[in-house]
């Protein structure tokens, strides 16, 4: 109900909308309007309610609840359900028990804080509140094992286009799946999945985006970095807006990952975004040098050296750049 009433106050942003005619849309009392009304108020909207002429929306907070992030998706599936948590251990966590519980595809968590956090290779990730978007969906694809790590490719380049979309920033995307600017990450993705022998039962992927972080712990300030870093000064990222951008674009382009049987159809478009790209790199673990140039159709990286061209597999190495994070 409250979800509803938003969508239509911001249908009609900065314009009153009458009880009678919210109402009649909804089929509902006017004093049901005005408890969903201070409801949201309370939330930290602004609407101004003025007699005869009904409720005007004139701000919204940057908070992540269900209501908020519903009301701006224009998914078919991705978030058709959303679970919100003031302070969780970890979004991917909770897909996880959701998803032995049944859960249906497609199912969101997000999180303002989470309190266990988990980065890639057993790393924590560093979630605290108001200061990004932590959050993690569930998938049932009817995939192997194999095809199925390639979602974090898909997934990588949805995050840097949506970013790119919503902020305007140039979003590249350092192999296989970090986000950066300007030679920093802002954005980690950290898929996980149980699989049976040779099929999957379910995906979790889990994404962290730094959007507000103004300082990061030593050990990680040389290559972290967050959006509002690269912002003209006061600029403010919608994150709720920033979730929808990101539901739209994964849903299109695993649409097309589904269609066709390996990453073909997405490879110019990561390729274009791909910070490695004719660059020296080391590949750990090893330190062995090499150049990167481009994906093959399975998602691994094409490294050449003195031996010649070979791909190289994200679950089995990592690479950095010669002279620091890319
Ligand atoms: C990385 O190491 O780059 C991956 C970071 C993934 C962080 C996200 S935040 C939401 C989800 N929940 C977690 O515990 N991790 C992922």
């Amino acid at each position: 109900m409250k979800t509803k009433i938003l969508g239509i106050l911001k249908e009609n942003r900065n314009e009153y909308v009458s009880g009678q005619d919210i109402g009649e849309r909804l089929g509902v009392t006017r004093n049901a309007i005005w408890k969903a009304v201070s409801s949201l108020k309370e939330m930290g909207y602004s609407i101004e309610s003025v007699t005869n002429k009904g409720y005007r929306l004139t701000y919204c907070p940057d908070i992540l609840c269900s209501e908020e992030i519903s009301g701006e998706l224009k998914t078919r599936w991705w978030g058709n359900e959303i679970l919100y948590f003031d302070s969780i251990d970890s979004t991917n966590n909770e897909i996880k028990r959701q998803a032995e519980k049944g859960a249906r595809e497609g199912l969101l968590a997000i999180a303002e804080q989470q309190t266990a956090g988990r980065g890639r290779r057993g790393k924590e990730w560093s979630s605290p509140p108001g200061s990004g978007i932590w959050m993690s969906f569930l998938l049932r694809p009817d995939i192997t094992p194999y095809r199925a790590s390639q979602i974090t490719i898909v997934t990588a380049l949805a995050a840097a286009n949506a970013i790119r979309n919503v902020t305007g920033l140039n979003t590249l995307i350092k192999w296989p799946n970090d986000i950066v600017i300007d030679g920093k990450k802002v954005t980690g993705i950290l898929t996980e999945m149980s699989t049976e022998i040779d099929s999957v039962s379910y995906v979790v992927v889990g994404i962290g985006i730094n959007v507000n972080t103004e300082s990061f712990p030593p050990e990680i300030g040389h290559i972290a970095t967050s959006l509002v870093n690269h912002l003209p000064e006061n600029t403010r990222v919608q994150r709720s807006g920033l979730v929808a951008a990101f539901g739209s674009e994964f849903e299109r382009l695993y649409d097309k990952f589904l269609a066709c049987d390996d990453l073909s159809p997405l490879k110019a478009e990561y390729e274009a975004r791909l910070v490695n790209i004719g660059r020296e790199i080391i590949i750990m673990p090893g330190e062995q040098r090499a150049k990167a140039l481009g994906i093959n159709n399975d998602g691994e990286l094409l490294v050449e050296d003195e031996q010649g061209v070979k791909a190289i597999r994200s679950g089995e190495v990592s690479v950095r750049g010669v002279y620091g994070y890319v």
